[in-house]
């Protein structure tokens, strides 16, 4: 018997052929195959509809795919119980959207805490924790703020220490700074650079030509393909996404 070759341990995602249709033919990935590795920060640009954020909601497991298999952190999504979906959820992957999602009543500590709810930590080590991941974004000034006193970049770097507190193998951004202005918005990229820089994964979907052309490796999308991928790293100096 031949033994399946192991999936190298620096391989966080990895998608084979994945699909995803809709009722009424609407296909929103084709078969798109991608390797994202270990400490890898990746832009995915490509016109609206093409497929994007369903391929992140696939890799974050949100979202089921048609056809084709996803491997989070080693583990092959579909072969697990909704159980240990969320449990490989909560202790692998973490989600920042471009609209915060942030609660409304709660404070900035309290929001970041909510990131740990499902990793089996107590209430007082998760807000010892919240607070260390907030100092971490440099908001240790602003613990008690409300989202509602907060601005959006400062929002949008709540949501990055929530995403963050149960250091996930992958930190996956849906337009992150699609709803700040344009100095909130280098704030919020130079954080994630920063980030990656002490080795988090992350994958960033984005409009902004500038910011995707400042990552190490650029995925473009058209019509639910990937016709485009720079590879990890910059392979070739003066290549363009
Ligand atoms: N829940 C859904 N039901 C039906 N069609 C959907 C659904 N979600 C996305 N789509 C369609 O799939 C395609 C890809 O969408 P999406 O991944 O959101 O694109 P992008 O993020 O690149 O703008 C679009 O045509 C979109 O309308
Ligand atoms: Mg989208």
């Amino acid at each position: 018997m031949t033994p399946e070759p192991a999936l190298s341990p620096s391989v966080v995602v990895e998608l084979r052929h994945v699909t995803k249709s809709y009722a009424g033919g609407v296909h929103a990935l084709r078969g798109v195959s991608l390797t994202v590795g270990a400490g890898e920060l990746l832009a995915i640009v490509g016109p609206s509809g093409s497929g994007k954020s369903t391929m992140l909601n696939v890799i974050g497991t949100l979202d089921k795919p048609t056809s084709g298999t996803v491997r989070v952190a080693g583990h092959d999504v579909g072969a697990l119980s909704d159980a240990r979906l969320s449990a490989l959820r909560a202790r692998h992957i973490g989600f920042v959207f471009q609209h915060f999602h942030l609660a409304a009543g709660r404070d900035a500590v309290d929001n970041v805490a909510d990131g740990l709810l499902y990793a089996g930590v107590g209430p007082k080590a998760r807000r010892a924790r919240a607070r260390e991941a907030l100092e971490r974004v440099r908001l240790g000034h602003r613990l008690g703020h409300r989202p509602s006193e907060l601005s959006g970049g400062e929002k949008q770097r709540v949501a990055i220490a929530r995403a963050l507190v149960g250091e996930p193998s992958v930190l996956l951004a849906d337009e992150p700074t699609g709803a700040l202005d344009t100095a909130s918005g280098e704030i919020v990229m130079d954080l994630l650079h920063e980030l990656n820089g002490t080795g988090t994964t992350i994958c960033v979907i984005t409009h902004d030509h500038d910011i995707a052309a400042s990552l190490p490796r650029r995925v473009r999308f058209r019509d639910g393909e990937i016709i485009a991928d720079s590879g990890p790293r910059c392979r070739t100096a003066g290549e363009a996404g």
